[in-house]
């Protein structure tokens, strides 16, 4: 009998392994158990799949104590449970998605190369290198991939720029700072399924001709860093990195650098500095690092779900890709589920879906079960949408011109117990305390931005700071050097927009 049980931070926290190693001491026959990712419903983890003749039958949340007691009901025969939820793939969450970068998360043992080939891996670096690498340049183009970082430029015009600068030397670096509230999907991937991650990054590497790659993980993620570096190691024993990658003649080589802790390093500048030794301070553009990046040198700087993408794209063709999705957010997002919400995770589907359907049909509305106050998409940077602004197709230009942003996906709830006047003066303290201080309008800005929203509250000449408030914005938005300073100002604009009851006088002490 073989059972799955998670290996994911996630599940982690929740005591998977010692619910394997119960698995283990409690089976009444010879198991295998197989340590997966997790297939992203962190309601129901620990996870646990048993295979059946019906398909994989999932129970959970187990904790370690129920093990015992779930062996004796017939758990490794599929039997049913209180908490058994049938089977998986069959479950709504997972059925009603549509998972390609997000494909084997779950399903495969994270670092068994059998397995990833087994369900399709490297189908898309095989092709990538029957290919001229403009060609693949031209696909990801074709199929309108845009970074899923957040910003949403088109993958498939970096990497143009990159391959079209010549240089001797060229570099593909994965941003895996995910410092976003709310945002876990850089993360859910490396850990149930790295191998993609390496074989997008071997992808783009050929389409621009680099020769040596980074992964940058933030140091809060130590499970991500051990599994990427462990599946480097495969990877290169299986010969897929390297001075040949494939028989193909190609050479690439991957390795991974740990962060230290700092937000503004998930900035792709201050990202460079920080891979370079230096401390994470935010770069003046242009240059852009498409010509002056890592070390000086073109380099390619995408966000994991980027690269991740890209093996799909390959093989399944830029059409398909394309056909996904709707106006110019083609393909799927891997959208993250958290907050004061029932059903939290990840759920990837083709951009389009409401953010209404999101929060209430999938994830089920609050986990305490009051009513929804307020939505932040995009992280703490993003807007905050009040209840009735639920309605917006999950896209890049319908966000942009709702003044909210889709960024990386990140979708955080609250209920309707929220002080919005405390999250708009939290966007401010965030900022001052991240800034890398290398611009006025953030360094100074945020901290002046705290202050000024506290007379507001106060009830200190309201009118005058409102004003005042507005001014700092604004300069902030126009001046900052780059999007951290940039886009403080918009969760504190869209508090003031839809929740302006918060910042009265009668709030005062609230903080
Ligand atoms: P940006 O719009 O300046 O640049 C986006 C990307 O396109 C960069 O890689 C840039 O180098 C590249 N680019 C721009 N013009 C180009 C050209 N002509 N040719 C080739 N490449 C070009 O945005 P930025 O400042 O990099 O990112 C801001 C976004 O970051 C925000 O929208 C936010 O959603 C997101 N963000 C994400 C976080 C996370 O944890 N994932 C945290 C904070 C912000």
């Amino acid at each position: 009998t073989t059972v799955y049980v998670p290996r994911d931070s996630a599940a982690l926290s929740l005591g998977a392994d010692e619910v394997a190693a119960n698995l283990a001491q409690e089976a009444d026959r010879p198991i295998r158990i197989v340590r997966n990712g997790s297939h992203g419903m962190l309601w129901l983890e620990p996870l646990v799949e048993v295979v059946t003749e019906r398909g994989r039958i999932g129970y959970g949340p187990v904790e370690p104590d129920a093990v015992a007691g779930l062996v004796a009901a017939g758990m490794l025969d599929g039997a049913g449970h209180e908490l058994c939820q049938g089977v998986v793939a069959e479950l709504p969450w997972l059925r009603d998605q549509t998972r390609l970068c997000f494909a084997r998360v779950g399903v495969t043992d994270p670092l068994s190369p059998e397995d990833y080939v087994a369900h399709g891996g490297l189908a898309g670096l095989r092709r990538a290198l029957r290919l001229p690498p403009a060609d693949v340049v031209a696909e990801v183009t074709e199929s309108g991939l845009r970074g899923r970082g957040g910003a949403g430029f088109p993958a498939g015009i970096k990497w143009k720029t990159v391959a079209g600068t010549p240089g001797p030397l060229k570099f593909v670096c994965c941003n895996a700072d995910e410092g976003d509230s709310g945002t876990f999907a850089d993360r859910m991937l490396m850990e149930g399924d790295p191998f993609t991650l390496i074989e997008g990054m071997t992808i783009a590497a050929y389409a621009v001709g680099a020769t040596e790659g980074y992964v940058y993980i933030r140091s809060e993620y130590p499970d991500a860093v051990r599994t990427m570096r462990e599946a480097i190691a495969v990877a290169r024993e299986q010969g897929w990195l390297g001075e040949n990658v494939l028989g193909a003649g190609h050479t690439f080589d991957l390795f991974v650098r740990v962060g230290a802790g700092a937000y503004i390093c998930g900035e792709e500048t201050a990202m460079l500095e920080s891979l370079e030794g230096k401390r994470g301070m935010v770069r003046a553009k242009p240059p852009i690092p498409a010509i002056t990046g890592l070390f000086g040198k073109p380099t390619v700087v995408n966000n994991v779900l980027t690269l991740a993408s890209v093996p799909a794209i390959l093989a399944g063709g830029a059409a398909a890709y394309q056909a996904l999705g709707v106006e110019r957010s083609r393909g799927t997002q891997v959208f993250q589920l958290a907050g004061n919400v029932a059903r939290g995770g990840i759920f990837e589907t083709a951009f389009g879906m409401t953010l209404h359907e999101l929060v209430h049909t999938y994830g089920g509305g609050t986990r305490t079960g009051r009513p929804v106050r307020a939505v932040q998409v995009g992280g703490p940077l993003g807007a905050y949408l009040p209840a009735t602004g639920l309605d917006l197709p999950m896209e890049y230009e319908a966000f942009a011109a709702a003044g909210a942003m889709l960024g990386h996906g990140g979708v955080v709830v609250f209920d309707d117990t929220v002080d919005m006047a405390s999250m708009a003066r939290f966007a401010m303290e965030f900022c001052a305390e991240e800034s890398c201080g290398k611009c006025t309008p953030c360094r100074v800005g945020a901290v002046r931005g705290v202050e000024v929203i506290d007379k507001i509250v106060a009830g200190q000449d309201p009118d005058g700071n409102l004003a005042l408030l507005g001014d700092l914005c604004e300069l902030m938005t126009e001046g900052s050097l780059c999007a951290m300073g940039g886009l403080t100002p918009m969760p504190v604009r869209s508090a003031l927009l839809h929740f302006a009851d918060d910042f009265g006088p009668k709030r005062a002490g609230d903080f």
